[in-house]
């Protein structure tokens, strides 16, 4: 049959904690034309530890792949037009791997484990010079949530990987430098890489100077030969090696997050977005400048898209658990058997009727960092059911994010006059409209939610070498937006 003819595509990879996804773009109208999503596996070998298989995360993104071509295939698409693939992924998560074998030395110790508390504990009573040693040079608090914790109890911890380390055959990475090594040849010449968004989220990564910082790693004790190469978000970093896409090239790599913001175009100074996903992240563009906050916020690289463009930094509001929370409702609870039906349960109560619920599963991220803190649910009387601890979690997701918009706008001087929101949960209506209410300002969403990808695909396609994406402001006239406007009057009544 006959294949239709269309601009360049480009593909991106949304590697994210609950889920896997491919999905391939139209580089002129950036519309999106066909995706596959994979669950992916959470083990909890013992209470507060979260690992996740490397390869099966692996073998999730070539099945995603595989899929997508297919589905493309029916729709008559013709998979040859795909000019280049962005990843974007899950940050923090650490692999450490042997670089002979392509076998991963433990599992992925995933950024919500907590099994680094008592390291977290014990090195910021050796913190050298000043308190802000960390901080001034990575932005971030010291806290187990990042990955130098993690791959320091690895090191500790896990005797391959000592022994890899030794030998000199060890490699370490988040999941962007994890995939990106294998997919372009991973033992037989796979590229070991990472770019700017997802180093900063390691503690090892200086964001003024945008290296490894040397005076970090003998904090952390890491030898830096097991580093990736860091590079910028959008450049091509080495081929696909296999699959129905061998030989395209990838060409832009992001964390989530900064996918996200990049995605939801916020390239000016002062825009900001929401991704709930797993946790919530809310991500405002500072611009060239390393703003610091006062209110528990964190400062982070939000993209560099090309090695000779400058660096862009935000300010990072983190919420460990938002989607998290109704997967838990799900899979331990067992109160609803798929995601959606939370929506269903809330809209039939429409109150919590005074239950509450603290989600702090890992935790407390921003603006608390307490990593002691643990989830409750409280304010319970004989008349609670199910439908009001749906409700309660729903609102728990919409007060966390209060806490950090309310950082955020200290931080910043200037309040937010609304919040670009985009994620998995963003589809649930009651979710939207309840997060407007708790926030007293419009939540606003793009009709086409899978923001984090879009990013990936933009920096992909702008790549030097590839160039069939333009980041000019005037392609954003085709995008719909939904609004949810405040219906509860400042003091909370409807
Ligand atoms: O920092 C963790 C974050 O990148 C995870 O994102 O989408 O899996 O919640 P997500």
């Amino acid at each position: 049959s006959k294949k239709a003819v269309l601009g360049p595509l480009v593909g991106a990879v949304d590697q994210g904690t609950s889920s896997t996804r491919f999905l391939v773009f139209n580089s002129k109208t950036a519309e999106l034309l066909s995706h596959h999503q994979v669950e992916i596996k959470q083990e909890f070998p013992r209470e507060g530890w979260v690992e996740q298989d490397p390869k099966e995360i692996l073998h999730s993104v070539y099945e995603c792949i595989e899929k997508t071509c297919e589905k493309l295939g029916q729709l008559n698409i013709d998979i040859s037009n795909i000019k280049a693939i962005g990843v974007s992924n899950q940050r923090e998560t650490t692999v450490v791997w042997d670089k002979i074998t392509g076998e991963p030395l433990y599992n992925a110790v995933v950024w919500l484990d907590l099994r680094t508390q008592s390291t977290v504990e014990s090195l910021s009573k050796r913190i050298p010079g000043n308190n802000n040693f960390v901080k001034s040079k990575t932005g971030l608090p010291l806290s187990t949530y990042f990955s130098a914790v993690k791959l320091r109890w690895l090191l500790d911890n896990v005797r391959k990987v000592q022994k890899a380390v030794e030998e000199k055959r060890a490699l370490f990475g988040t999941i962007d430098s994890w995939l990106i090594w294998s997919l372009t040849g991973g033992v037989n010449g796979g590229v070991h890489c990472t770019d700017v968004t997802n180093a900063s989220r390691t503690m090892l990564f200086n964001i003024h100077s945008l290296e490894w910082d040397k005076q970090l790693c003998e904090f952390f004790g890491i030898p830096m030969e097991i580093l990736p190469n860091v590079r910028s978000s959008s450049e091509i970093y080495g081929l696909m090696k296999a699959g129905a896409l061998e030989g395209v090239p990838i060409s832009g790599c992001l964390g989530d997050q900064s996918a996200a913001l990049v995605g939801q175009m916020c390239f000016q100074i002062g825009q900001a977005k929401n991704t709930y996903g797993t946790g919530c992240f809310l991500l405002c563009n500072t611009g060239h400048k390393c703003v610091f906050s006062d209110h528990g916020l964190l400062t982070t690289v939000a993209y560099k898209l090309g090695r000779d463009k400058p660096v862009y930094y935000a300010l990072e509001g983190s919420v460990a658990i938002a989607g998290a929370v109704i997967r838990w409702l799900r899979d331990n609870l067992g109160i609803i058997k798929t995601s959606e039906e939370i929506e269903k349960l809330a809209k039939e109560v429409g109150t919590s009727y005074g239950c509450y619920f603290v989600p702090a599963f890992s935790g407390l991220y921003a603006p608390y960092w307490e990593p002691s803190a643990r989830g409750i649910i409280c304010g319970l009387t004989q008349f609670t059911n199910k439908c009001h601890i749906a409700f309660a979690a729903l609102e728990a997701v919409c007060f966390q994010t209060r806490e950090i918009l309310d950082a955020m706008n200290r931080d910043c001087g200037i309040p937010l006059s609304h919040l670009q929101v985009d994620g998995g949960m963003t589809s649930n209506k009651i979710l939207m409209q309840l997060q407007a209410d708790i926030l007293y300002i419009p939540v606003v969403k793009p009709s086409m939610p899978e923001t984090t990808a879009l990013g990936a695909a933009m920096a992909a396609g702008a790549a030097e070498g590839v160039g069939v994406w333009s980041l000019e402001p005037e392609d954003l006239s085709a995008v719909t937006m939904e609004r949810f406007e405040p219906q509860i009057n400042a003091e909370g009544i409807p």
